[in-house]
């Protein structure tokens, strides 16, 4: 597996939209792995291929709760109420900002295995599968953010 470089807003690849996934094979599982593996060292929350320079329809999500979701292809099938939270992401380091979603959302998706699979997602989860899903279609959440706060540098 490898750590593979974030692209950051300014990057084309992150405004296009990204195509679909037409079949599972080495290259995606590699893909998937080296995703997973990026967002643990960047200690992100979820990744969307289009951060890693790959326009394809995968995003990897863990939001701390012991879960890795792997989504290839995956559709919001479903979305109720709202919820305003402040995001951040890997693509845009030095902002935060105060976002409104979707309370709840169902998203279908394929895993690595070929299946079809639903999760149903509240709050941190719910954001997280909008939040990467909108990188999917060339969108960032500073685009909808309500307001936008910059990050003071920490490291160093
Ligand atoms: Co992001």
């Amino acid at each position: 597996m490898a750590v593979l470089k974030i692209c950051t807003a300014g990057n084309p690849v992150l405004k296009q939209v990204a195509k679909p996934v037409e079949k599972i094979d080495k290259r995606l599982t590699r893909l998937l792995n080296n995703m997973v593996e990026t967002m643990y060292a960047a200690e992100g929350v979820g990744l969307a291929a289009p951060q890693v320079g790959e326009s394809r329809r995968v995003v990897v999500i863990d939001v701390g709760d012991g879960v890795v979701y792997e989504m290839i292809n995956p559709v919001i099938t479903k979305k109720e109420g709202t919820y305003l939270s402040t995001e951040g992401c890997l693509s845009v380091p030095e902002y935060s900002g105060e976002v409104e979603r979707a309370a709840y959302v169902e998203c279908e998706y394929t895993n690595r295995q070929g299946e079809r699979m639903l999760v149903q997602a509240r709050e941190l989860l719910a954001v997280c599968i909008q939040h990467e899903l909108d990188h999917l279609d060339g969108v960032l959440f500073i685009e909808k953010a309500k307001s936008l706060t910059v990050k003071k540098d920490t490291e160093e």
